[in-house]
């Protein structure tokens, strides 16, 4: 694995790396030796027989490295696509009609002369008035089945039905999406393609459909005709739906090929995949050695009993199944982590075996507890010796605890060892020092494995009534909800995309991140320890009852405790982590055995690590609290519902674990004539207004949330729902859209203007910003809202060197200004002051045509590990070089050297444009390409041109 310095890290002096792919490396194995196993595999999409065996020929199959995810490369076949069979479109045209419920509705025999005759598509508001909510109703059609498909099976397209639907064909039920009450859960917005059998169809006559329906709320009914329209990887009939961004996934191979060395033999050897998306089996020369549903835990094989030697090869075979629709955002498929090979001695330290605590901080003294579970694997007695050596980041030894053991044959023993020094450095949000265990494991005197360990040094404390402590100091959790996807280069991970992520989170405030709602990778906690922030850990968003139809609760029963015991063992040591939250708006907050469920999970992390809390996202909170859901929690989560703060004041300890949802688009400001001023229009054209003022109905503003946080200081802070646009979800609206409008920056990672209210909450840097753009060409003299976000004491505003007046933050009880320009060409300066004195400005002006292009990177030496990236922003400028922000040009690139372009993009949520091009259209006067390096050291040369505008390069350099 690439990046082994999260909880075990190998012990530095061990971790030469050897050549596993040839038989000429036959060292001494005298320890453990890791190796990455992410590059050379071979991908091919699809279920195909025999795959698993080792003589199965993949010669025809791609070549790739991973992290993989092959739904954003467009590999997927396309689980609709119906090859070879059929597809008869029935919403379009006639139907019968009839409210209520009634069994005998589907048999074909039935009467239906006396139903309401209606046109679809549309739902039963439009086509009968039929408002209520938590009702049924019925539709019926006949279909005449061509005599010309005589013996074959077809498929029908029923459309979009909101909410759950039961169709049947000539009385035998073909399909359903959606479940029906009690346990009622909405597919509304998933195309219903369903497979009629050749026995059931009348070829050459009559056939009845009968689609028994149930609305929850909201617009009931067959309201969409379910016509497909493909574009690159975007389907609007792909079985993903909405929610995972109109992308499919199906079933993928994974083979790799290696050989190891006969020196290996008599050793232990592992392979270890942080994440599989999902569902997937490994088999090792064919032999089965496991499945793992749940696509966000890290998992291991020991492969040994299965092994070959010296010139014969090994053959991994990774199959890996993604029914859609099985998530609520994008998921992305394959294997999308890191995969490393562990050579061990048969005495070693067991998987994620090393767990460090800190019982006991102050200034003067530390106490570290460290366990440490070693393994003899072998078939006799083995006198086992643990060394362990407490280092600071600069390797200065602080301690050193020495520990023997007699272990039997084939057993496990457990050392505990406990340090004391004094004057610890703590691990804070500023300064987020880190330590390290080193522990050597000896039989007879022989070093026979190694690994370190790093962790850090706080206390942290909620509390009932004033909040988060974090080293007994109040902290705000400032934090950010985000989901895996990483824009352009899906879920495939790259260590870096993470980090320049934080990085633009970091600076605009925020110090934390819930993980919504799944384990993350491994390396985002590497990095959230580095770089000071606090994490809230999460493990499922449902449990037995799924949210989407092959969600997670068909595997919850058997999986649920050792996906919650593994990503406790994986990621304990992280001192980012300070809560552990076993699920996110788990429907069985409103059943009466959700108690039971959070009792078990909540006691699984209490036993695990008693050392954090526990807390779930709740979502329906009165009935959490009333069916006992709640009591297990250690910190209550509160999603939205900003009158909870209040209600359960003092009853507990209190999260705002996802607040906002509120919803823009970068540069896109929907202004309207209305009059002599102009309105600012919510939604338009699949765009959400930048003005802070939309957001869902279970939602808030950003701007209200703030505010509700601020007057709520017993609550710990809050988690914003997203700090990052993602693929899917694209609330408020329905294909075309593909991605989220939540973040507060967009999927390319350019901050909206919501980006700056946060800044002006979250930092102390004098900041301010004003918006709109100031290009409103053909609306001389009428009124535009200019809106102002700034942390000074005042601002004011100048247009083209005339002040508008100033305002002050203290007149107001908003957390921005407003003025009402009249609008000429020019420059709109916003000056802002503290204690009288400007201390910064912000400008919008008017700019000319787009006359060129720019490039940004925001790196210009990059590693040449095959895995580093330089993000390179685009913009298209004026000719003088400010940006156009209305600009949407087409923009080509052109890659020389040692670099490759590893995704483009440009935060447009309708943009169907292939993240793997290499073009891109502006929006809004800005794209972006991300450059990634080879494995060769050299210069990186990316040329951008547009038709019309003056092209531009960047160098980049490969070290
Ligand atoms: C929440 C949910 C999130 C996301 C969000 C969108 O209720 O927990 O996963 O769906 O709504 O507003």
């Amino acid at each position: 694995m690439k990046h082994f310095k999260n909880i075990t890290t190998v012990f530095a002096t061990f971790a030469l790396l050897i050549g596993l792919m040839t038989c000429e490396c036959a060292g001494q194995w005298q320890s453990r030796k890791v190796q990455s196993f992410d590059s050379t595999w071979r991908f091919c999409a699809g279920e195909i027989t025999g795959a698993e065996r080792p003589e199965f020929n993949d010669a025809a199959w791609l070549t790739v490295d991973v992290p993989h995810d092959w739904s954003i490369q467009g590999l997927a076949k396309s689980e609709n696509s119906g090859e070879g069979t059929e597809e008869l479109p029935v919403v379009k045209g006639e139907w019968k009609f009839n409210k209520g419920d009634d069994s005998l509705w589907k048999t074909p025999e039935f009467k239906d002369s006396v139903w309401q005759v209606v046109k679809l598509p549309a739902t039963w508001e439009e086509h009968s008035n039929y408002t209520e909510d938590n009702v049924y109703g019925w539709y019926r059609r006949e279909l005449i089945v061509s005599a010309d498909l005589q013996g074959k099976d077809i498929y029908i397209n029923v459309g979009k039905i909101d909410d759950a639907d039961e169709t049947f064909f000539n009385g035998v039920k073909v399909g359903g999406l959606g479940q029906f009450p009690p346990h009622y859960t909405t597919a509304w917005d998933i195309i219903r393609r369903y497979k009629v059998p050749h026995e059931l169809i009348h070829y050459g006559g009559k056939n009845i459909i009968a689609v028994r329906v149930f609305d929850g709320v909201q617009g009931g009914g067959i309201y969409n005709d379910g016509t497909r329209i493909t574009e690159g990887i975007f389907e609007s009939t792909s079985p993903a739906g909405s929610g995972g961004g109109y992308i499919n996934a199906g079933t993928g191979w994974y083979r790799k090929e290696f050989r190891l060395p006969g020196s290996v033999q008599g050793k232990r050897v592992f392979i270890e995949f942080d994440g599989v998306y999902m569902d997937s089996d490994v088999w090792l020369n064919g032999v089965h050695l496991g499945n793992r549903p749940y696509g966000y835990s890290s998992f291991q094989y020991e492969l040994t009993p299965y092994l070959k030697f010296g010139d014969e090869k090994n053959v991994l075979a990774v199959r890996a199944r993604v029914q859609q629709p099985c998530s609520r955002w994008y998921s992305g498929a394959g294997i999308y982590r890191h995969v490393g090979l562990t050579i061990k001695d048969p005495v070693h330290i067991e998987h994620w075996g090393t767990y460090v605590s800190t019982p006991e901080v102050s200034e003067h003294e530390a106490t570290v507890r460290v366990i440490t579970k070693i393994r003899n694997q072998s078939s006799s007695a083995r006198k086992v010796n643990l060394e362990a050596v407490l280092e600071d980041v600069t390797g200065h030894k602080l301690a050193t605890s020495n520990a023997t053991q007699e272990l039997k044959a084939d057993s496990t023993g457990v050392f505990e060892e406990v340090f004391k020094f004094a004057k610890p450095k703590l691990w804070s949000l500023e300064t987020p020092r880190l330590y390290h265990i080193e522990s050597t494991v000896k039989v007879e005197g022989h070093v026979v494995d190694g690994t370190v360990t790093s962790f850090g040094i706080r206390t942290f404390e909620f509390t009932v009534d004033k909040g988060f402590f974090l080293n007994g100091k109040h902290v705000n959790i400032r934090g950010v909800c985000d989901h895996h996807d990483m824009g352009s280069l899906g879920s495939a991970v790259h260590m870096r995309a993470i980090e320049r992520q934080l990085e633009v989170l970091k600076s605009m405030g925020c110090n934390a991140i819930r993980t919504s709602h799944n384990p993350p990778d491994p390396e985002l906690l590497d990095l959230c320890d580095r770089m000071g922030f606090l994490v809230m850990d999460e493990a499922f968003d449902e449990w037995k009852q799924s949210k989407t139809l092959h969600g997670y609760g068909r595997f919850f029963d058997e999986w649920s405790e050792r996906d919650l015991t593994d990503m406790i063992h994986r990621d304990r040591n992280h001192p980012s982590i300070i809560l552990w939250s076993i699920g996110n708006e788990i429907p069985e907050q409103e059943s009466a055995d959700g108690y039971q469920m959070a009792k078990r999970l909540a006691d699984i992390c209490h036993n695990e690590d008693p050392t954090r809390p526990v807390t779930s996202a709740c979502n329906t909170l009165d009935a959490a609290v009333t069916n006992g859901f709640a009591k297990p929690l250690d910190v209550v989560g509160i999603n939205y519902q900003l009158p909870a703060y209040q209600k359960q004041r003092g009853k507990a300890k209190l999260i705002a674990s996802e607040t906002a949802s509120a919803v823009s688009t970068r540069g896109e400001y929907n202004l309207v004539r209305d009059g002599d001023s102009l309105k600012i229009v919510k939604e338009l054209n699949s765009q959400c207004t930048s003005y802070d003022i939309i957001a869902p109905d279970w939602g808030n503003t950003a701007e209200s949330t703030l505010k509700a946080v601020k007057n709520a200081p017993w609550v710990a802070g809050e988690f914003v729902w997203t700090g990052f646009d993602y693929i899917g979800e694209p609330t408020p609206f329905p294909w075309p859209s593909a991605s989220s409008y939540f973040g507060i920056v967009d999927l390319c990672g350019f901050p909206k203007d919501r980006y700056y209210l946060y800044q002006s909450q979250w930092t102390d840097k004098p900041m301010v910003h004003i918006f709109p753009h100031w290009n409103w060409q053909g609306f001389e003299g009428q009124e535009i809202p200019v809106w102002c976000y700034s942390n000074c004491e005042s601002v004011e505003l100048m247009l083209n060197g005339k002040s508008l007046g100033e305002k002050k933050f203290s007149d107001t009880k908003d957390l921005h200004l407003v003025w009402k320009v009249p609008y000429a060409a020019g420059t709109l300066k916003a000056i802002a002051r503290s204690s009288g004195k400007t201390v910064c400005t912000d400008e919008v002006q008017t700019v000319g045509a787009p006359a060129k292009i720019v490039l940004t990177p925001d790196r210009t030496t990059i590693n040449a590990d095959g895995d580093d990236l330089s993000f390179v922003t685009v913009k298209v400028v004026d000719n003088k070089e400010r940006v156009c922000p209305n600009a949407n040009n087409l923009v080509k690139f052109r890659i020389e050297g040692e670099g490759s372009v590893a995704g483009v993009g440009n935060g447009n949520a309708v943009s169907h444009e292939s993240f793997k091009a290499h073009n891109r259209k502006a929006f809004h006067g800005l794209c972006q390409a991300i450059v990634q390096s080879k494995r060769e050291r050299g210069t990186i040369r990316l040329l951008a041109e547009s038709e019309g505008l003056q092209g531009s390069e960047v160098v980049i350099q490969a070290k």
